[in-house]
């Protein structure tokens, strides 16, 4: 559902940058408001196209949870390059432009009653907290919430403080990883999937998200499998060039998967066999 301000898909609604938080020397969080009390009205796992004048578009997904919009969404974004960079050059009060939100989302109506096992991978996490915090925040309808986190160092977790918060809670299965510790890191030191051993799963009951690089796809969804979790319940998010955003010009497409419409989280069963998919 696109917000309802411009007539075309394609031009950008004005939005403004009301708070910035930095994460990480390479990431922060932009709380963002739509003008005149307009909701996004997105999905958790949904994304928007954001836009600044004479850069370009950049597809970011959102990280904050409907259940916490308050009128407002945040971004977490990683300088990588031109857009991104200048994101990161904004003040508080900047506008930006916004498109979307666009993606199909997590049906996390049907996760109701299960075991939610997430298992987020860098900066996957930004958009897995989205539907993290969404399941927490209706905790009562899910069973088990299983969270695994890794990142490459201690410096490079993103949400410390929402970590810390998750760590305390005795409702919430949580372990996280770094690749390499340092003098201070006092936890798990691996990949995150020397995390697996530490959970039992019931494969019967449990629905997998995970979201991370595509490397981590791999040696994650063998765990998952070896475990028994059938494929059409483990979700994936995947990452692809995107343009139109809306299945017009066949930039994310894979196959016949558009990553932008149909995605881009998407089920194993949907993704197996299909060439460079995973
Ligand atoms: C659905 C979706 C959700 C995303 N969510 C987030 C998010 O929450 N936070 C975030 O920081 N980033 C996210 N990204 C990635 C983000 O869109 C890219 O980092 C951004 O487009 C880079 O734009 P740029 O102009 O800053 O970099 P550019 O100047 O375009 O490129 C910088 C470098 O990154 C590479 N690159 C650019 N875009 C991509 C891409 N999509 N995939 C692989 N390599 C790329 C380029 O080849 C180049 O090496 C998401 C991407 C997708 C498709
Ligand atoms: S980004 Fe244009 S079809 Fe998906």
């Amino acid at each position: 559902m696109a917000i309802p301000m411009t007539d075309s898909i394609y031009v950008p609604n004005p939005a403004t940058v009301v708070k910035i938080k930095p994460l990480t020397a390479m990431e922060k969080v932009f709380t963002i408001e739509l003008p005149r009390g307009v909701s996004l009205g997105h999905r958790p796992g949904q994304f928007v196209q954001v836009s600044l004048l004479g850069i370009g578009e950049a597809p970011i997904s959102i990280s904050s949870s409907p259940s916490r919009s308050n009128g407002t969404f945040e971004l977490c974004v990683r300088k990588v390059g031109d857009v991104t960079n200048a994101i990161h050059a904004l003040n508080e009060g900047a506008t930006i432009g916004v498109r979307g939100p666009f993606g199909a989302g997590f049906p996390i109506e049907k996760f109701k009653g299960k075991d939610v096992l997430f298992a987020a991978g860098g900066l996957g996490l930004a958009p897995a907290r989205s539907v993290i915090n969404q399941v927490l925040d209706e905790r009562g309808s899910f069973n088990r919430v299983i969270l695994l986190y890794g990142a490459k160092t201690p410096g490079e977790l993103l949400f410390k403080d929402e970590l810390a918060t998750w760590r305390q809670r005795d409702d919430i299965e949580f372990h996280v990883t770094v690749d390499r510790g340092d003098a201070d890191w006092k936890g798990n030191v691996g990949v995150i999937t020397t995390l697996f051993p530490k959970v039992a799963v019931d494969p019967r009951n449990t629905v997998a998200i995970t979201i991370g690089p595509p490397i981590m796809y791999k040696f994650v969804l063998m765990e998952l499998l070896s475990k028994g979790i059938p494929e059409g319940e483990i979700w994936l998010s995947l990452e692809r060039r995107m343009k139109c955003g809306v299945g017009k010009c066949g930039h994310c497409q894979i196959n016949h998967l558009y990553c932008c419409v149909n995605g881009p989280s998407f089920t194993y069963a949907q993704l197996k066999g299909v060439e460079e998919a995973v």
